[in-house]
Order: structure tokens, then sequence, then C-alpha cells
């Protein structure tokens, strides 16, 4: 760890969760905790939830879940580090200089590094953009039509015709060869290093935080190839990212605009589409689906309209569906791009096709019947044996109903004839356990609110030119990474306190084998009990003790847990921190912190199950040790104990 525990504690302890949380999420009181809207994932009614009496936050919708530290790193994407640090900066604690493991200071410093290299390697480029040497890049950006304004927001530039000059920039500053090759901006040479980038406008890629990852560089004119990217780097993680997003984030508009190119980021940003995302130069990822549900519900795919957009499009709709998400596909043609699109027909124009956005599920149906020869009979027949497959995929009979009505209507097949061909084959035909490509019911809302055209908002502000923020780096990257498989917390969400195991319904889980995963959730269930309660370890001291949790994780918990109960007080909060380096860790151990017994059970099942809990853990326990017991004296030790077990009566009150 890097800081003294002390210190954490301290930052910890001085910051409520509640105070810190209210400052990004609306709260209320309900109870004893607070509810509102998980800001990790997206939703309509709050099932995020803060504990101020241990200090921890736990989603019931995403899985979510820590401390005011990881709250701050999961929102803000930053590193334990900088999550601390803005949390002792709030609360006016001075943080003591270095303690780190010299690997982590090894690693955070290499970071920090590149990201000062990439910030300074932007602004260089930019500035060679307004030198002689970088009008042909500053003509042909304008020639493009992007204003001055649209350059500097977006902090583009132009790399030289010299073939090592920003190498030698860098150099100047002071950095080694060893960093410089970690950049991906140079490659390193004995007999003389060159750059990346040479002789083309330059995009800087930036995170959601603004701060500069990579780049793309484009040839002026033609060219092979078109684009250069920065190669994946420490900061640089190509499937994580969008292009655009650090501005789009921020933008009032309830949907995002996915397309393919950064110019077409740039040119919508420009004329005022500032919820404008871009891949980076490869195909769209369910990791950038999931960075983009933290941020709204629904994507319009406005890809290029030759057959690799469609082709693309069709591969992104599965993806954004998985994460729930409401797809629509815009319209471009006659046009080849946004970019082109609005170049020729204006803003006006493109918000028409905006509005007109076509269902994702529609849209793939269309696409369906270009392989179709509709003039012969058995073509057209197999066009509607696939359309009737495809709308198998919705389960729902009432959402199924309304993609028949809107084939139907659509397609000019007799909504009668559709259905029953639908039904005809959902009697032989089992569609998958998934509704693959099925959009939900909301697919068809209207998605954007008509008079707010205006202007894109700077998400870069100040004098310093583009590149005024600075920081350190994200790796948390995005929620959802967990594995729910062993997610606690789900008392009084469909499981029981008696151990059974009847996972939450709709959930997909990998379930345990029965017996093992009923032992784990009793131990999981002990700790969530002495957590909320925490004057019942006078009952067990002495029965139960941290061994006899024997799950590596659990146990680890209870190491903790029992010894600071057998110091009188118990801080869930800053139990968390040992686990602050493993997200799946510190989210599981967050949900069993934050579930509650009592609430869920009467006091009568309370006695029942607490009893029950105690004696499966140790059982398990007991068990365990008598199969690697090795001589008769401790064997018949443990048959003595296991005896002893089955009289234990375990009173609550
Ligand atoms: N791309 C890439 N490498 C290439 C070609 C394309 O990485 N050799 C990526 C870039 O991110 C680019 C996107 O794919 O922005 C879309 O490519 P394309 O449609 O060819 O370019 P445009 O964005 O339309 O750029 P321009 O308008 O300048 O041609
Ligand atoms: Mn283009």
């Amino acid at each position: 760890m890097r800081y003294p525990e002390e210190v954490i504690e301290e930052v910890r302890a001085r910051n409520d969760i509640v105070d810190v949380v209210s400052g990004y999420v609306a709260l209320q009181r309900k109870g004893n905790n607070y509810f509102g809207l998980c800001p990790f994932h997206h939703e309509k009614s709050p099932s995020f939830s803060v504990a101020p009496g241990k200090q921890i936050y736990y989603c019931f919708g995403c899985g979510a879940g820590g401390n005011v530290i990881t709250f701050i790193m999961e929102y803000e994407n930053y590193t334990f580090g900088e999550a601390l640090q803005l949390l002792a900066d709030r609360a006016g604690i001075t943080l003591p200089k270095r303690a780190y493991s010299q690997e982590e200071k090894a690693q955070d410093d290499l970071k920090k590094t590149l990201l000062e290299i990439n910030k300074l390697a932007a602004n260089y480029f930019y500035h060679q953009l307004k030198q002689p040497q970088g009008k042909i890049g500053y003509d042909y950006l304008r020639g493009r039509q992007l204003s001055d304004e649209t350059i500097r927001h977006f902090g583009l530039g132009y790399s030289n015709k010299v073939s090592n000059d920003l190498y030698r920039f860098l150099k100047s500053k002071g950095y080694g060869d060893d960093v410089l090759k970690e950049t991906g901006l140079v490659t390193i040479e004995e007999k003389g290093s060159r750059d990346k980038f040479w002789n083309r406008v330059m995009f800087p890629i930036m995170d959601i935080n603004n701060r500069v990852i990579g780049f793309g560089g484009r040839v002026m004119g033609e060219g092979k190839p078109k684009y250069l990217n920065s190669p994946e780097t420490r900061l640089f993680d190509k499937s994580r990212n969008l292009f655009g997003l650090n501005f789009a984030r921020t933008s009032r508009e309830k949907y995002i605009l996915i397309c393919e190119g950064y110019m077409d980021v740039i040119a919508l940003h420009q004329a005022g589409f500032s919820n404008s995302v871009a891949s980076l130069g490869t195909a769209f990822t369910s990791q950038q689906a999931l960075l983009l549900k933290r941020y709204t519900e629904q994507v319009i795919l406005t890809y290029d309209s030759d057959g690799a957009g469609v082709k693309a499009a069709l591969r992104a709709i599965p993806i954004l569906k998985e994460v729930d998400m409401s797809v629509k596909v815009l319209d471009m043609t006659p046009h080849k791009d946004p970019d082109e699109f609005i170049k020729n027909l204006g803003a006006d124009r493109f918000r028409e096709r905006i509005e007109k956005a076509k269902n994702s599920f529609l849209f793939e149906i269309d696409v369906l019947r270009r392989q179709y020869d509709m003039e012969d009979p058995e073509q057209k027949t197999k066009f509607y044996q696939e359309t009737a497959k495809k709308l198998l995929t919705f389960r729902e009979s009432l959402e199924r109903d309304n993609y028949i009505q809107a084939v139907s209507r659509e397609q000019a097949i007799p909504y009668e004839e559709l259905k029953r061909l639908v039904n005809r084959m959902a009697s032989h035909f089992v569609p998958g356990s998934k509704a693959a490509g099925g959009p939900g019911l909301s697919g068809g809302e209207e998605s954007r609110e008509g008079d707010e055209a205006g202007t894109a908002r700077s998400g870069v502000s100040g004098s310093t030119g583009p590149f005024g923020v600075s920081g350190g780096t994200g790796p948390l990257g995005i929620p959802g990474s967990l594995d729910r498989s062993g997610a606690p917390g789900s008392l009084g969400r469909g499981q029981a306190a008696d151990g059974a195991d009847r996972p939450a319904a709709g959930r997909r889980q990998k379930p345990l084998r029965g017996r093992e995963e009923g032992v784990r959730q009793a131990q999981r269930l002990l700790l969530t009990w002495l957590i909320e309660d925490p004057g019942l370890f006078s009952k067990i001291k002495g029965i139960v003790s941290a061994d006899d949790l024997v799950d590596p994780l659990y146990h680890q918990v209870a190491e903790r847990v029992f010894d600071s109960l057998e110091k009188g007080s118990v801080s869930p909060a800053a139990i968390l921190d040992g686990f602050i380096n493993d997200e799946g860790q510190y989210r599981e151990v967050a949900a069993l912190f934050h579930a509650s017994v009592k609430d869920s059970l009467s006091n009568e099942e309370q006695r029942k199950a607490f009893s029950e809990i105690v004696r499966k853990v140790k059982e398990n326990s007991l068990e365990q040790a008598r199969k690697q017991a090795t001589d008769l004296g401790s064997l018949q030790k443990i048959v003595k104990e296991q005896a002893a077990l089955r009289s234990l009566h375990i009173s609550l009150d």
C-alpha cells in the first residue's frame, strides 16, 4: 500500500460518504440509508444506496459497490492515489510524500510521465499548425471547413515533414529513450530514432477526463494509410475509449450519436451535435457499449452509408442491445458520412434524419430484405420466413406483437399472415435462450428534445490552449466487469437466508455446485450479520473464528472483521480499503457489507437462520479439518466437536 493505513483511514473518516456522493448523485433518505439513481449504470428508479452507518455504497442494479475512495475512483476514473488526493484536498488534509512500494511507484510514474509526454506532444503538434511549416496542415483543416474554434476545441495539430523533430523536442525536455519508446510516438533505433507521425494532421485522442492518451494522424489528401493511429500503450486501450466522449458526456441530449470517423465527430460537434462519438479505428466493442451506458440509454448509429458502414452497424447493434441500449440507425443517403452530409445539406437536415432514425430491428429487417429478390416468389417466401424467425427472438408477446405490426407495415406483409407465420414457427423453432438483437420495449421511443440544437458546449476551457487539464491515469475502467457469479447482498432479492441456492430471477448466473454455494453463502451471511449487528460477536465467540470461514476471500474479510470486533469496533469502509487493488473483490465485499439480513426476516426467522448459518460454517470447517487430519488425536477431537455442534444452540436474545 502506498500510504500508511492511518492516513487512508483519516482521509476516509473525514469525508463522509453521503456528503461526497451527494456532490454527484441526488440522494434521498429512506430509513437508515440513502437512495439515488446509480451513476454507474442507467436506470429509471433508484437502486443505488448509500449506508451512512457503514460508510459504503452499493447498487442493487449493477453491483457497483465500495467506500468513498472507490466511489471517486470509479466515478472520476481515477487511480487510488488520485482519488485519495482529491478527498484529502476536500478535507484539507496534506498527504505525506511517498511510501509507495517501488513497483507501484514505478508504474504510477510511468503512466504520469506518458500522460505528460502526450500532452506535450499534443501541444507541440497544435503549435506546429500555427507555424509557417504547418500551414499546409492548417490549410487542409480549414479546407475541410473546420473553424479555428473547432481546431482549438479538439486540439488538432500537424506533425512536421521532418523525420524526428518531435523526438528531438521531447529529448530536449529531458525524457530518455526508455520512456519515449513506451509512448508509441517514436521508434527508437540505434542508427537514429524516428517519429511515428510525419507530415500528417493530428487528432489527439482524449479519455473522458480530457487527458490525451493517443493520436490519430491523417494524410492530407490521398495516400496510404489514410489514418495512422498510436499503437496500444500503457495509456491507450482502443477498445475502452471513444473519440469525443470527453465532450459528449456533458451534452444535454438524451442520446449519443455513434459514427465511424474522427472527422465525422468533429464535423458533428461543429454543427452543434456535441453528443457524438466514434470508435478508434477498430470495430465497436462491448467495453465501449458499457462505457456509453454510463452516460446514456439511447444511441443512434450514424455509420457510413456504404456496405462497410451497414456491416459495421449490423455488428454494433447486438453489442449495444446486450447492454440494454435503445438503438436506432440513421439513414445517411445519398451522402457517405455525417461530415459530407452536413457539408452538403446542413445541420437542420441532419436533425431531421435524427428524428427519422430507424429502430435497429426494423433496420436489420431492411438489410435482410435486400438480400432477396422480391420478384421471385420462392425468395420472397424465404424472406418472410427469415423475418418471422427474427421476430421470434422477442419472447415477450406484447413486444413481439408490436414488432410484428411494425414489420408488417414497413414491409407490406399482411399483419395476420405474418402473425400466423411467427406463431407457426414458434411451435417448431425454439430460439436460443437469449433474445439476441431483440430491442427493448422502449425501442420505438422518440429520443430527442426538439429545441436543443444549440452550440457545442466546450469541455476544454481556459486560456491554456486545448490541453489545460492534466492528471494521472484511470485504471479502473468501467463498471460491469465484475464477476456476478458470487454477487452477495442478494438477501431480499431472491435468495433466502437459509443458505438455499436460489439465484435471483432473470440473472445469468453460473451456479456453483449446490452445497458449495450453500456453504459459501453461509459464510457471507455470517459476515453480513456481524457487520450489521456487532453485538452478536459475543454469541459466537469461542464457537466460530475467522479460520472457520474457509472461502479464500471471506477468510480474508473475516480475519479483519473478527480482529476489529475483538478490539471493540468495526468499520466496514476501513476494511474495504484492504481490497482496493482488486475491483471484483472490493465490490463483492462492499455488497456483503451492504446487505441487510434483518430487514428481510422476522425475529423468529432471524433466530433460526443465525443458528443455522453458524452451524453450517462450523460444520464445513470441521469437515475440512477432518479430511485433513493426520493423527488419531486430532481426528478424535474433531469428531467430538462435530458431535457437540449437533446440540449447539445459539440464542440471539
Ligand atoms: N481509420 C483508421 N485507419 C485507416 C482508415 C480509417 O484508423 N487507415 C479509422 C479512423 O478512425 C477514421 C475511421 O476509421 O476516422 C473512418 O474512416 P474513413 O471513413 O475512411 O475516414 P473519415 O473519418 O471519413 O475521414 P475523412 O473524412 O478524412 O476521409
Ligand atoms: Mn469522411
